[in-house]
Formats: structure tokens, C-alpha cells, sequence
């Protein structure tokens, strides 16, 4: 499976089976998470055989079952743009997992913060977890707004690597589905901006990463 088919199948799951990840899917897991830590200087952590961060009010009203796993997006309050990177990472740790025959949600709200397994350092931050796992289902495909309210260009006149992109873009993950983001083209950038509101950053470096793996382009953001 390629990364435009990975974005196409990814569907937030939130019903987990009680299998564990297979080892050799975890080591790919780990080298990845490693290699983002390294270009990125965040502090990612795969947590695994830990139902109890889930087992809570919140997760339980959240409708989250089975969760024993969850990737954990931690990083330095001093980073600027912490929450951006921990958006673009996670994805491109959400799509390897997807490839994998894995399930995710991302989830900034309705999980047991204070009881999430990873090591948070002195000035560092838990921005929000991934849940990961074999799901009981693939998930559905979400409602999206419409082009023009996300994209100042008409289909028509895109380039093909910006329609790419774009279409990536709009099936992007974005907290409670929210699409708080405009693109645009300059020369031969696109560029995204960030709505306002809570989560919008973290949207930002999502919908940024779709972006670029689908396009091939780098694209900008404000
Ligand atoms: C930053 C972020 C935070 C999210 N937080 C939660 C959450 O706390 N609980 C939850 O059930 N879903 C959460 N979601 C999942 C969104 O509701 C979901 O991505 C959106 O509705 C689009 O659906 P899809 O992921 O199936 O495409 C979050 C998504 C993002 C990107």
C-alpha cells in the first residue's frame, strides 16, 4: 500500500482488538518514532500493554474500548511551534501504522491524562496520544467541508501535485472534524494557514503532512 492509499483508509478507531502489535511491527514502529525524535528534537513514546490510560470516564465517553496501546506525543514547552511538529510527526507515525494493518485515533481530550505511561521530562509537555491497535472496524469517512471554504484556488486552475495535495488535505484527521485550515498557492509553495481556536496548530501539522506526502511538495505554513 502507498501513502495516498494509506490517507484514503485512514478513519479514525476507536473499538481495539486485544491482540498485541506484532514485534516486528513494533521495531518499525520504534525505528520510526526515532527517527522523528531525531529530526524533529520531540520526545515521542509508543506505550504498549497499558489499558488502564483508557479505562476512565473520559475514555469510556469517548466510546474507546479495547485501547491497550497509544502513542504518546510529548515535547519541550520551549519549541514554539510544539504543537505543529507533534502533528506532522504523529502523522507520518499514524500513516506507517495504517500501512501496517494497524488502527489509530488521534485523541486530545477523552483519554485519562493523568495516567498516560510516558515519561515526561522537567519543561516538557504531553501535547496528546494516538491510540494504536487492530481494530474492530476501519473506521468511516468523514464529512468534509466544502473546497472553497478550505482552498483559495478553483479546481481548475491547480497544478496536479496541488489537487494531490489538496485532496489529501481534506481527508486529513482534524480535532472534532473541526477543518480549521485554508491552503493556498505562492509561485510553486502552497501554503497553509491555521484557523483560530483550540487544536488548530496541531491540525495544522497534520493536514500539512498529508499534504506534502501526497503531493511531493514542501508546503509553508502561518
Ligand atoms: C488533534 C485531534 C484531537 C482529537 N481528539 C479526539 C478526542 O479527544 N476524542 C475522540 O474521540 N476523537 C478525537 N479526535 C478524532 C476526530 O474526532 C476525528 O479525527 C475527526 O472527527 C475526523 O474523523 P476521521 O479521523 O475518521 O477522519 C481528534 C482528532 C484530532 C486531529
Amino acid at each position: 500500500m502507498d501513502i495516498k492509499q494509506a490517507i484514503k483508509e485512514r478513519h479514525s478507531v476507536r473499538q481495539y482488538s486485544s491482540d498485541r502489535i506484532e514485534s516486528d511491527i513494533r521495531i518499525k514502529l520504534e525505528n520510526l518514532i526515532r527517527e522523528c525524535n531525531n529530526e524533529s528534537g520531540l520526545h515521542i513514546q509508543l506505550i504498549t500493554d497499558d489499558p488502564e490510560c483508557f479505562d476512565t470516564m473520559l475514555g469510556h465517553y469517548g466510546k474507546f474500548s479495547g485501547v491497550n496501546n497509544y502513542i504518546a506525543l510529548v515535547g519541550s514547552k520551549n519549541l514554539s511551534n510544539l504543537d505543529e511538529l507533534a502533528g506532522y510527526y504523529g502523522e507520518r507515525i499514524v500513516l506507517e501504522a495504517q500501512m501496517s494493518g494497524l488502527r489509530t485515533c488521534w485523541v486530545a481530550g477523552t483519554f485519562g491524562r493523568g495516567k498516560c505511561k510516558a515519561e515526561i521530562d522537567a519543561g516538557e509537555k504531553l501535547v496528546c496520544v494516538i491510540s494504536i491497535g487492530y481494530g474492530l472496524n476501519d473506521g468511516a469517512n468523514h464529512k468534509s467541508k466544502d473546497l472553497s471554504k478550505l482552498c483559495g484556488v478553483a479546481e481548475k486552475d491547480m497544478p496536479s501535485w496541488f489537487k494531490e495535495g489538496i485532496e489529501a488535505a481534506l481527508q486529513a484527521p482534524t480535532a472534532v472534524n473541526q477543518q480549521k485550515f485554508f491552503i493556498n498557492i505562492d509561485g510553486e509553495d502552497a501554503v497553509i494557514k491555521a484557523g483560530f481556536g483550540p487544536l488548530t496548530k496541531l491540525d495544522l501539522g497534520i493536514v500539512r503532512y498529508n499534504f506534502e506526502a501526497a503531493s511531493g511538495h514542501k508546503c509553508r505554513t502561518v
